[in-house]
Formats: C-alpha cells, structure tokens, sequence
C-alpha cells in the first residue's frame, strides 16, 4: 500500500473543507484528535485538525507520524505578514522556517524593564539533525515546493519565502518590521516551525504552505477566515499535482 499524505490545519476554517473533499472518507479518533482517512485522486491521504499553537500542532504531527509512516507532513493555514510587499491571499511556501518564541535575553537588572529588540534568537536541539548542536532554521521539502510551483493560483501571488512561527500574534509594526530584517521572516503563524521540528525528528518530508490572512502594515487587511479556505483549496490542488507527478516517490 502506498504512504499517505498526512494534512494538518490548526482550525475548523483551515481544515473542513479539505476533510470534506476527502473521497471513502473515514474517521479516526487518536488521543485529544481525529484523523480523517481517506483518497485524494487514488492516494491515501489523512487530514487532521490540530488546534492552534506549536504544542497541539506537534503533538498531532508526532501521533500521525507514528500511525501512519507518512509520505510527507504539509501544515497549511492561515498567517499574518511581515514583509510590507505580502497582501492577503498571497501564498507564502516555506522554503526557510524559523522560531519567533526562542530567545536568550540578556541580564538587566531589578527596574531596568524588558528591551525585546535585545533578546537573541536562539535555536532548538533535534538529535537527528545535528547532535549537540541547535538548528536556527528548518525547511520545506523543496520537491513539494516546486509542485506547488505549478499549481495555477488567481488569489494572489505564490513565493518561497521565510515562515516564523511560535505562540504569539503580533501586532506592534516596531517588532513585526524587527523580526522581518533580523529573521527575514516573510509572515508568521503558531504551529509551522514545531511541525516541522517531529518532522525533522522522525525524518519526514514536510512542507508549510500559508496563505496571508492579515497584515498589520496595512489596516484593511484584518484576519479573515476565508483566506483559510482559500489556502485549503491551493493545498488540494498542490496534493493532486504531486499524486500526478509522483512527487517524493
Ligand atoms: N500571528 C500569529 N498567528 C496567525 N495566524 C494567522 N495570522 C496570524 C498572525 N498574525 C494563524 C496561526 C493560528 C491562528 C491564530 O491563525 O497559525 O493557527
């Protein structure tokens, strides 16, 4: 039997329709989640809802990797923009994942305050990587990088870019504009780096696809849930492109 394609959204907006599109679609409860098993285009696939933030998004990355030995992990959904030329509906492919929410700061003392610009970024140990030493940034599987590539797409533009992540939404354009020159981060969302972290861990092909849903630089573009249906149907599209081509195979 083939892998399957393990798909994980955080929200109901960022997972139902994807679940529902799900041909001889059947439900799996495991633990606090429930995988959704079923075929995309003949292929195995399984869908789950993971919740918001980086632990129910790796928790449920390590439940799927466990049970079903997947093909690759995809994380998709919904994030805010860093760089000023992203606008909602443009597609960011995560071809560079970093950590927002890992720092060293440096010591000050009792009443001198809290300077954030100063805290250091600072990596996260994964055995399997590289022992004894932290990884900065992760990546997407640049071979499902290029099918999404190919996948026609009218909502916006499509770009390889730098996705952070950590359990944070932020809104102060100083630190959105700081991360952006010190990280390169593109935009941001709460689960892509740690998904990408078990995968990494279990050495699984992953990849993070996010579309823009709001970007603080500009105060029309305030979160809108249905950005996540549209990431959810470029996902599926992506998902048939690489059943077609036999991406990863
Ligand atoms: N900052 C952080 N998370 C965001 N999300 C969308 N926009 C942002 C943002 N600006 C996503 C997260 C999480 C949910 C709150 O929406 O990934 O799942």
């Amino acid at each position: 039997m083939y892998k399957p394609i393990v798909i994980l959204g955080p929200m109901e907006s960022e997972s139902a329709l994807l679940i529902q599109r799900l041909e001889n679609r059947i439900e799996h409860p495991e633990g606090a989640f429930t995988f959704h098993e079923g075929m995309i285009d003949g292929w195995p696939a399984v869908i789950c809802r993971t919740y918001i933030g980086v632990v129910n998004s790796a928790a449920a990355a390590a439940l799927a990797i466990q049970k079903y030995d997947p093909l690759c992990v995809i994380i998709e959904g919904t994030s805010g923009a860093h760089n000023p030329a992203l606008h909602q509906g443009d597609i960011v492919l995560g071809e560079r994942l970093v950590h927002i929410g890992r720092f060293f700061t440096p010591h000050r003392d009792a009443g001198e305050g809290s300077n954030a610009f100063k805290w250091e970024p600072h990596g996260s140990e994964i055995a399997t990587v590289d022992p004894d030493r932290e990884t900065d940034v992760l990546h997407s599987d640049s071979r499902i990088l290029t099918a999404a590539e190919t996948v026609p797409y009218t909502g916006g533009r499509v770009l390889r870019g730098c996705i952070g992540a950590a359990d944070i939404w932020n809104r102060e354009l100083d630190m959105i504009a700081h991360l952006h020159q010190t990280l390169g981060t593109d935009c941001e969302e709460m689960e892509g780096f740690g998904v990408a972290q078990v995968c990494a861990m279990f050495r699984v092909p992953c990849a993070d696809i996010r579309v823009i849903s709001n970007s603080e630089w500009y105060p029309k573009e305030e979160f809108n849930e249905k950005y996540g249906e549209q990431c959810q149907m470029f996902v599926l599209e992506v998902i048939k492109r690489m059943i077609a081509e036999k991406t990863l195979l």
